[in-house]
């Protein structure tokens, strides 16, 4: 037996018992006649002592060659601690050590397992199982865990069933690039890892499934962000006979349940908004709204004087900074170069303090007078002691810039307190979105995603303006999640595939599985998944998700710690039948 207890347990109700622990040594004090170690598990610490008047001799001797990291296995005795220590639970008693077995030696460790580590990023994930050894990583772990406990439990009271699909499928359009598999057996054919398990959810309910879920594993060769992976895990769902609101219902519940059961906060408001409206009011499909700032459109009010650059944009728009009218000009400079980075590429801003006295002094004074700027204040709800920030240009891009400042913004003011949840469902996505690299619509969702019925008419007209029966969840303007009701039948398939730029030929190919399926009684369905990875960071009140991934790729997409991807050697690459021209 290498343990009767774990370093998290013992009280001082178990002094005087005899009890035998393992595991790693944090740390040792070794003061001659006396030597302290801690020793790790993962469910505590509990200090051991080794005494020169009562423990062997031979048992001190071996004590004293412990090093940091060595595992090992005691049993002593159960006392008081003569100092306590109130920062752990253990604090109150200690081991007097009688036996010390070391099961096995560690060199030392290239960075302190403590919870502030002299270890960068790049060490820690090279040597991530000693990374996982820290608090800080191993509790990000067990949350997950919990999560996903909470999930299952849920989604299984709820009638779900847990479903696997597989990973060497064919390629399910999610958007992004597919990561591919050779094939031995089949001489220059390739699987593609799944990007989601999209058709195989929809093919269950054909199969008469009515409601699945899966906590699943997705592949993307995108580029990578801190809340982007290149595999990454989803809360797929899927069921039968619904509508939109059905699942809306079914998925706030369990958002409300995590949330609750999590945070122990109860979620009051669910709002929903239309894509539209976010893009008018926040400049983005996933909104932020713990906090104000929305956006003021300012054409109105601002193109009927000289100033050129308002009178020749599409957009106007300026937002609110709260207390931003003590800027400095320095402060006030630093911003305007932050927005006209590459990154946010807006050609400048143009900006209003709005005095505490009720006047106003803007940086165009000479094209716009107290009354005009008043206008912009009340348009952009603007209060006295508030600095209004404006943008213009292209609607599209504007938007994105000064979505990009109200963020930034919000940060920098401590806008986004990580202990307030505000979930939002963002609906009637675009079907379609117009891509100037191919000049061509591709579907916003996916392409097995349902138009609205009463836009169908509009496919042949005004493509861009048909809405989707397609929701987002977005949670403190992360996206955690994203669903749509699905076309269930052949014809509607077809025409969607046409004005994607599918041949009958090519849609067959590709997709022929899925139109079969619908000739055999395919039920209405439609579903969600959630990005399970987002979901836990942001409910840990975190928004980088490789903290929360026990093994995460770096932003080049590679494992530091196995080396991977790496070459594979010739004899591989013949059986495969794969010629590399490098
Ligand atoms: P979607 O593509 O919106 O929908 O993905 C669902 C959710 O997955 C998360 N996510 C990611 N998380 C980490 N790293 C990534 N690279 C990444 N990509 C996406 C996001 C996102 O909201 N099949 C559809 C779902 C459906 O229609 O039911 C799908 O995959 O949180």
């Amino acid at each position: 037996m290498y343990r009767s207890h774990s370093c998290g347990e013992l009280r001082a109700s178990d002094i005087n018992s005899t009890v035998t622990l393992s595991g790693w040594v944090q740390k040792t004090r070794d003061k001659g006649f006396m030597i302290w170690v801690d020793l790790r598990d993962r469910y505590g610490i509990t200090q051991l002592i080794f005494d020169e008047e009562r423990t062997p001799s031979d048992v001190v001797e071996k004590a004293k060659t412990l090093g940091r990291e060595f595992v090992i296995q005691v049993t002593g005795t159960v006392i008081e601690r003569e100092s306590k220590n109130k920062n752990i639970p253990t604090g109150e008693i200690e081991i007097l050590v009688s036996e010390l077995n070391i099961l096995n030696e560690a060199i030392v460790p290239p960075f302190t397992i403590e919870d502030q580590t002299d270890g960068g990023e790049d060490i820690r994930m090279k040597y991530r199982y000693l990374d996982i050894r820290r608090n800080p990583v191993k509790n990000n772990l067990m949350f997950r865990h919990k999560v996903g406990m909470l999930v299952r439990n849920y989604l299984s009271k709820e009638d779900f069933i847990e479903v696997e699909t597989p990973y060497l499928i064919k390629s399910t359009p999610e958007g992004a690039r597919d990561f591919v598999v050779p094939s031995r057996m089949n001489e220059g054919q390739f699987y593609a890892l799944p990007q989601s398990p999209q058709t195989f959810k929809q093919l269950l309910m054909v199969g008469g499934m009515d409601k699945y879920f899966q906590i699943v594993k997705c592949f993307r060769d995108e580029d990578l962000r801190a809340d982007r992976q290149p595999e990454f895990t989803q809360i797929d769902c899927e069921m039968a006979f619904v509508e939109q609101e059905d699942i809306l219902n079914i998925f706030e519940g369990l958002t409300r349940h995590l949330i609750s059961e999590i945070k122990g906060i109860s979620i009051q408001d669910f709002p929903r908004m239309t894509y539209d409206e976010a893009m008018r009011t926040y400049g983005n499909d996933k909104p932020d709204i713990r906090f104000e700032m929305k956006f003021g459109e300012l054409n109105e009010v601002t193109q009927h004087k000289e100033f050129k650059v308002f009178n020749e944009a599409e957009l106007v728009v300026g937002i609110a900074v709260p207390g931003g009218a003590s800027y400095t000009r320095k402060e006030i400079d630093k911003l305007i170069d932050w927005v006209k980075r590459p990154q946010v590429g807006a050609l400048g801003m143009v900006y209003v303090k709005c005095n505490e006295d009720g006047s106003y002094k803007s940086s165009v004074d000479k094209f716009y007078d107290q009354e005009d700027l008043a206008k912009w204040a009340e348009t952009t709800n603007a209060k006295p002691g508030d600095l209004i920030c404006v943008l213009s240009g292209q609607a599209h891009k504007v938007r994105g810039q000064l979505s990009a400042l109200r963020m930034e913004l919000a940060e920098r003011l401590g806008l986004r307190n990580p202990e307030e949840f505000a979930p939002l469902w963002v609906v009637d996505f675009p079907l379609l979105e117009w891509d100037e690299e191919t000049e061509r619509y591709h579907a916003m969702h996916h392409p097995f995603t349902s138009p609205k019925p009463e836009d169908i008419a509009l496919l042949d007209t005004k493509p861009g303006d048909v809405r989707a029966n397609a929701y987002d969840l977005v949670l403190n303007g992360n996206e955690i999640g994203g669903g749509s009701i699905r076309i269930h039948d052949k014809e509607t398939q077809a025409l969607m595939f046409d004005h994607l730029g599918f041949t009958p030929d090519e849609a067959k190919e590709q997709f022929g599985f899925l139109m079969d399926a619908f000739q055999y009684g395919a039920p209405p369905h439609g579903g969600i998944a959630f990005g399970f990875d987002r979901l836990v960071s942001i409910l840990g009140g975190q928004e980088t998700i490789r903290d929360f991934i026990a093994f995460p790729k770096n932003n080049s997409g590679r494992d530091v710690m196995i080396d991977a991807p790496a070459n594979i050697d010739q004899e591989q690459l013949k059986e495969l039948n794969i010629q590399l021209d490098l």
